[in-house]
């Protein structure tokens, strides 16, 4: 028999809380395709900061009660008109979670679920008693036999050269990512208290990759210039391999011309939006440019020293695109000078270039793109 009604609806509601602003966006699926159902953010970092002082404006952010945060959300929840709220996704920063991949011996599935525990004790820099852990396997035969273990967040200095090559030995590699149990009961009040219904939470870097590279077996690295921070994750075939963390993000460039300038963290914003790193603005525009280059220089520099270990540890990994995301990626001129500087193919991304919405978006959605990649990638889990 025919139904005279269509299928109900199902809406997948993916929830970024980033340090500067927390992004949401709804999608149903329509065919074999997303489809774009309400999108809404929300400038999460505190009020009336003055930028002429030395303190990091968001540092605080995470450290809010829950119950705030919550109401955040409630608010961008009745601003997006959002109805999958029983459905929805949260991503974790990766700056408090540690992912890496780590080299086993050739074993099954059933082996690794009963090794994974003494492994990871070897790798997770903080008791397992403390943390959450998920496993994955990624790559049975994988050649490589020079894992090593990484710190947590900071980008490490690439390890000397191997004095011979080692032999190819069949292995198994495995994604491992731990989570502090703090921190995945603070998003679990967070989400009581804003009334929705959490399917999963994950770390933000994952939404990333989803939502910008999908099912393509590519890699690279994809960087995340976010407010606090910028997150450098290196994917290889599709696959993250870790996520290392840089201490610059765009809210530094804002705080750089605010202190310079002697001029409001408003005004700065202003000025940094409308010229960047190329000028066009009404203030001095090489003056800007000049501030902005050792930010940036900084953020170039740890993408280096990544490429330099993954280099060494996966000479078979061509690491020769960066795929730009995050909302401080719109810096205008940004890509062309981390283009400039590390010689790599730099692709400025957009989670809506998967995503089906009324053309009559096209202009709004081409600049908050990158800002809403994570949340389009968690949406994207749930439809
Ligand atoms: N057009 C633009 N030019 C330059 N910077 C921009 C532009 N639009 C947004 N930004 C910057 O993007 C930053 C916010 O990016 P995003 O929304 O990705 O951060 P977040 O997810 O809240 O932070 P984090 O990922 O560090 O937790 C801010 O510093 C903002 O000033
Ligand atoms: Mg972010």
């Amino acid at each position: 028999m025919f139904s005279l009604f269509s299928p109900k609806e199902k809406y997948s509601l993916g929830i970024d809380i980033g340090t500067t602003s927390i992004k949401a966006v709804e999608l149903t699926r329509e065919k074999d395709r997303y489809k774009l159902s309400s999108y809404a953010a929300l400038l999460a970092r505190p009020s009336a900061q003055d930028m002429r002082t030395n303190t990091r404006i968001d540092v605080e952010f995470m450290q809010r009660p829950e119950g705030d945060i919550a109401d955040m959300i409630k608010s961008l929840i009745s601003a997006g008109g959002f109805k999958g709220m029983n459905n929805a996704y949260m991503s974790l920063p990766a700056f408090s979670s540690f992912t890496t991949v780590i080299d086993m011996p050739m074993m099954s599935e059933k082996e690794v679920r009963s090794s994974i525990e003494f492994e990871a004790r070897q790798y997770v820099p903080v008791p397992l008693s403390e943390v959450n852990i998920d496993w994955n396997i990624v790559n049975h035969s994988a050649k490589d036999d020079q894992k090593k273990p990484q710190p947590k967040s900071d980008v490490p200095k690439p390890p000397a050269p191997a004095a011979t090559a080692p032999a190819p030995v069949p292995r198994t590699e495995v994604l491992l990512v731990a989570v502090p149990k703090e921190i995945i009961n603070k998003y679990l009040k967070i989400a009581q208290f804003a009334g929705i219904k959490l399917a999963s939470l994950e770390v933000e870097s994952f939404s990333n990759v989803r939502a910008i590279i999908g099912n393509d077996q590519s890699s690279g690295i994809v960087l995340d210039i976010g407010g606090q921070n910028t997150n450098i994750s290196v994917v290889y075939n599709g696959i993250i391999y870790a996520t290392y963390n840089s201490n610059v993000g765009g809210n530094d460039f804002t705080r750089i011309i605010g202190q310079s300038l002697n001029v409001s963290e408003q005004r700065a914003e202003a000025i940094k939006c409308e010229g960047g790193m190329v000028g066009g603005g009404q203030t001095t525009d090489m003056h800007v440019r000049e501030l902005l280059l050792p930010l940036t220089d900084k953020i170039i520099n740890d993408i280096d020293r990544v490429i330099s270990i993954y280099k060494h540890r996966r000479p078979d990994v061509n690491l020769d695109k960066i795929l730009l995301t995050g909302g401080g990626s719109n810096l205008a001129g940004v890509a062309d000078y981390i283009k400039e500087r590390t010689r790599l193919d730099v692709i400025e991304t957009s989670p809506f270039s998967r995503i089906y919405y009324a053309p009559a978006l096209d202009a709004t959605l081409n600049n908050f793109g990158p800002t809403l990649s994570v949340a389009c990638g968690l949406a994207m889990r749930g439809v």
